[in-house]
């Protein structure tokens, strides 16, 4: 989504080509224009270009000279079509200012009329564009004051960098809901402002996350931080060493792939040094004060937004059967509107990857509202999530580029199963049958490699099914919900039309769909309800369904007789199987993708980091 990348202080190089290095760092996130403002001999010069960050490079070129405080944004649309005059920088009429803006301004309609009243033409559809005029229509020369008053105008969630004519040395901003971070470069005197620490170069630099109403001037002397009420606030950095990490695809056509192939080694890293084998006991070091919270714990509520609410989903289930606590999973854009659901003694845990979702950070923020303890889940250091939670812990997928989760999943899983298994060792003052736990955890990475070893034959069925244009996935307990994700994973890269059920809700309408061009995967993995899901296939068959049936190798699929099946090679306790399955319609979905000629790491329309609601 959006990303901010703008530079002022001691400029030493080109700011072109650390504009550019900046949103190339931030194109993971998923973008559809990209453009930059910057003054050249005394006037804003704004260059734009749609599609890849490549485009705008070579339209830039004749600015390569300049050493010049600039602001640059990748944009994933939202208020008007993907054309060059939607995207980012944005001026006003008389091209004193540009701008560039994360978020939306919700009441950015509204404004327009004002605006319009006054004299002022729009170029754009953009709801961003209000904010320019706005800022020139406040304007009386001093920034702050001109910034502070747009800031109370606005309604919505913004990060909001600015640069004006009349003060070339100096970048404005500032920020509500979203954020904003500024990296001050010692060594060069550089300060770097960006909506994303991804897009940092490699080097030393003592940051600031910009909080809520603050706004920031920034020129080649000061670094000045304001309150809302344009009082100076005292400056508090934390240090940071970015150290770049190359970001290629090694041996792999995909990042996708390559991420599917990371699975065991994420898995592995995640759960390192995190049990004692011989005691058989869980070590994630809660801090006390949540040890003693969590005996007061009457509900536990699982948040989270596309895959991460299906790992949400799987472990609501498991904390349910296995420490016998209510357990709910919740859709976080849902949740954040839904009224009394918590209080004093729901633990809410939020899980994301990015920690930068927007619906998550807002879903969670309600709970704490209404007196919730929030836990979250994240892959990603120094996040927002993390900011807005009191306690925390960390997967350990490494950076994950493809749009498409695979690995943060697993890992994310892998950690769930971790935190569950010690909240029945908090619950009963040990862990019951911790080594044969233990054990299973620790041979998930092994188990993912045979799966990983046979990725032909899923290859193979990929190919001879990637025609079909219903597919229906089916499971049941378990099953269903990694059934959900695997529907998921190939609506995103294959855009074909999937829907997914609980096998025994098919009866109730969705049977009706089923003829000779749908083609239904069956999770067949849950070993209590094998035979009633069996049954179920059978009803699709009578229609003329096909069946491509995922089960482990005891069992029997003769009854059956799927058009394509999968076996897992296993013995492994039923709710860890999550993860295997997943990784077999992770690599399924990928082959489908491949057969159509996708563009597999950049789905259309979508995003990597959805920071808007
Ligand atoms: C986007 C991504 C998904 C991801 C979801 C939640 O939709 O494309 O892959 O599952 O956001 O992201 P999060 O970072 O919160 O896990």
């Amino acid at each position: 989504m959006c990303g901010i990348f703008g530079i002022s202080g001691k400029i030493a190089v080109s700011s072109v080509d650390l504009c550019i290095a900046g949103l190339k760092k931030l194109e993971y996130r998923g973008y559809d224009s990209s453009g930059i403002a910057l003054l050249n001999e005394g006037q804003i010069e704004i260059v734009k270009s749609c599609g890849k960050v490549e485009s705008l490079e070579k339209r830039v070129l004749h600015l390569k000279d300049l050493k010049a405080v600039s602001i640059a944004h990748t944009r994933w649309a939202t208020h008007g079509g993907v054309v060059e005059v939607n995207a980012h920088p944005h001026i006003d009429n008389e091209k004193n200012l540009a701008l560039v803006h994360n978020g939306i301004i919700e009441n950015f309609y509204e404004l327009k009329l004002y605006l319009k009243k006054n004299g002022v033409q729009f170029l754009s559809d953009t709801d961003t564009e209000v904010i320019a005029h706005l800022f020139s229509h406040f304007y009386d020369s001093n920034l702050l004051n001109t910034l502070k008053r747009v800031h109370e105008k606005l309604i919505g969630s913004f990060a909001v960098a600015c640069i004006h004519k009349d003060h070339p040395n100096t970048l404005i901003v500032t920020k509500r809901d979203k954020p904003l971070i500024l990296a001050l470069d010692q060594q060069k005197g550089q300060i770097i402002v960006t909506s994303d620490r991804n897009a940092l170069y490699e080097g030393e630099f003592q940051t600031v996350d910009l909080e809520d109403n603050q706004i920031a001037l920034i020129n080649e002397n000061t670094l000045q931080l304001y309150d809302q009420n344009g009082l100076i606030t005292p400056l508090q950095f934390t240090p940071l060493f970015v150290k770049n990490t190359s970001h290629d695809k090694g041996e792999f056509s995909h990042f996708m792939l390559k991420e599917i192939h990371e699975q065991p080694h994420a898995i592995r890293r995640t759960l390192e040094g995190r049990y004692d084998l011989e005691n058989g006991q869980i070590l994630l070091n809660l801090p006390k004060n949540f040890k003693e919270f969590f005996p007061k714990v009457s509900k536990i509520a699982l948040i989270g937004c596309g895959t991460s609410y299906h790992a949400a989903c799987i472990i609501a289930h498991f904390i349910e059967e296995f420490v016998r606590i209510p357990a709910q999973a919740h859709i976080a854009s849902e949740f954040r509107y839904k009224e009394g659901l918590t209080d004093e003694s729901t633990l809410v845990i939020g899980i994301s990857q990015s920690g930068e979702t927007a619906d998550t950070i807002g879903a969670l923020r309600e709970a704490k509202r209404q007196k919730a303890k929030i836990f979250c889940i994240t892959n990603v250091q120094h996040s927002s999530i993390i900011r807005e939670s009191d306690f925390h812990l960390m997967t350990q997928a490494g950076p994950e580029i493809s749009v498409c989760s695979t690995k943060a999943f697993t890992s994310q899983l892998l950690l769930l199963y971790l935190l569950t298994l010690e909240f029945y060792q908090m619950k009963h003052g040990f862990l019951d049958q911790g080594n044969t736990w233990i054990q299973n955890l620790r041979t998930l990475p092994s188990l993912i490699e045979s799966v990983l070893q046979k990725k032909s034959l899923i290859q193979e069925i990929a190919k001879q099914t990637c025609q079909f244009d219903k597919v229906l996935f089916i499971g049941r307990q378990y099953m269903f919900y990694t059934a959900l994700e695997s529907s998921l994973k190939l609506k995103e890269i294959s855009y074909i039309f999937s829907l997914c059920y609980p096998a025994g809700e098919l009866k109730h309408g969705p049977l009706a769909l089923v003829d000779e061009n749908t083609l239904t995967i069956a999770l067949l993995g849950h070993a209590p309800t094998f035979q009633k899901t069996c049954s179920n296939v059978q009803e699709i068959q009578a229609r003329k369904g096909k069946i491509f049936a995922i089960a482990q190798k005891n069992q029997n699929l003769e009854e059956i007789s799927p058009d394509f099946a999968f076996k897992i090679d296993v013995s492994i306790a039923q709710p860890l199987l999550p993860i295997l399955y997943s990784v077999v319609l992770q690599l399924y979905a990928f082959y489908v993708a491949l057969e159509k000629g996708h563009d597999i790491d950049h789905p259309k329309n979508l995003a990597k980091s959805v920071t808007v609601e």
